[in-house]
């Protein structure tokens, strides 16, 4: 009922993939080992005639390179604000909706790569800048580096239900946030606003006085609020937050919600606006456990109607994921 099937790199610089290569393609019926044509998702080329073209053989992989590190900015012992030069390819390809890298140390193995989220772009610089939080051993080793680092993109898969988000112009779009998940949806503000639409921000505060994507949200000239959302002790919604979002949407029309933190808090969140307006649709960052990012090793997979995706690549409807129909999700 919710689904739709969507490849993020199909008409890419990196299609035809492996996939397609092995007769797994997501999209094109022909190089899934089926003998009619029914691709299920077009985006301006033929996957199958690209494939023929390039001698039955996958694009040029992604690759780490070396790039410099402009500055960084230590917010928290656990929070780091990385400004990395790139080339001008790679920062028009990454001020896209749902934008990541995979980036490692220096000389690390690429099973230390790890994918982290563009929050913004600077064109006269050639730079992106990212928000790190440090979790467990790849982050702790990122953060060690200070001159340079590895990189490897774009990517762009980072945001889940990006169908909703590309077209809109001249409306209300409502980013509800936490913590490092935040990041993407400065991005995605800075997107909607070339399209004229007005962005209106509920961060949750968490432990700090404020989220530390607010400036970055406020540069983009989106209405930010730093609230508290969700009560860590019930692990409920606030009040003061269900107040204000029925509020919110009784009174103006919101056609489309990004909700972006962790799992926990998508699932509150489009669950308990969903049942009040199931008009609304949303999309969420994608905050899957991600290796290769290619569609390859399995590790982002997840399970949608009974069949298994992987979500690095394929666009799933973020409702499909989240809604808990009978409460048993
Ligand atoms: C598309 C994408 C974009 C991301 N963008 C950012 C970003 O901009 N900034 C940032 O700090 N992090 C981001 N992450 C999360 C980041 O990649 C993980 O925190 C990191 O890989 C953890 O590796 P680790 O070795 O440091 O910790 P691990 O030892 O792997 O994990 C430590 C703890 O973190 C949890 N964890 C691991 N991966 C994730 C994840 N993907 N989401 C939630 N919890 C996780 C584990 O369950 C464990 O409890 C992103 C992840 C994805 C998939
Ligand atoms: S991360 Fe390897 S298949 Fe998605």
């Amino acid at each position: 009922m919710y689904r739709f099937v969507e490849c993020i790199d199909a008409g890419s610089d990196f299609c035809p993939c492996h996939l397609a290569e092995k007769g797994e393609c997501i999209i094109c019926s022909q190089l899934q080992n089926k003998v009619f044509c029914d691709c299920l998702y077009w985006k301006g080329t033929c996957i199958y005639q690209e494939l023929l073209n390039n001698g039955n053989k996958a694009k040029k992989n992604r690759e780490y390179k070396k790039f410099d590190i402009v500055s960084i900015n230590k917010i928290r012992d656990d929070l780091h604000l990385y400004e990395v030069k790139l080339t001008n390819y790679l920062v028009r390809e990454l001020d896209n909706f749902g934008a990541f890298v995979f980036i490692k140390r220096p000389q690390h193995p690429d099973y230390f790569g790890t994918p982290i989220s563009i929050m913004d772009v600077d064109y006269e610089k050639s730079t992106v800048t990212m928000l790190i939080k440090i979790h467990g051993v790849k982050t702790k080793d990122i953060v060690e580096c200070s001159e340079n680092i590895m990189l490897k993109g774009p990517y762009w898969n980072g945001i889940q239900g990006q169908r909703f988000l590309r077209n809109l112009k001249d409306t209300n779009v409502l980013i509800l946030g936490r913590g490092v998940a935040a990041s993407p949806g400065v991005l995605a503000t800075r997107r909607l606003k070339i399209n004229g639409n007005n962005i209106k921000v509920m961060l949750d505060k968490g432990r700090s006085q404020e989220n530390a994507c607010t400036l970055y949200y406020k540069k983009y000239g989106a209405d930010v609020e730093n609230i508290n959302i969700i009560n860590y002790k019930t692990k409920n919604l606030t009040d003061d937050f269900v107040d204000k979002i029925d509020d919110l949407i009784n009174k103006e029309e919101v056609p489309v919600i990004l909700t972006a933190g962790d799992d926990d808090f998508n699932r509150l969140i489009i669950n308990y606006i969903y049942k009040r307006n199931n008009k609304i649709y949303f999309a969420s960052v994608n905050n899957h456990i991600m290796c290769c990012g290619e569609g390859v090793c399995g590790s982002c997979q997840i399970k949608l109607s009974g069949k298994y995706i992987r979500s690095c690549k394929q666009q799933y409807n973020p409702i499909e994921y989240y809604l808990m129909e009978d409460g048993n999700r």
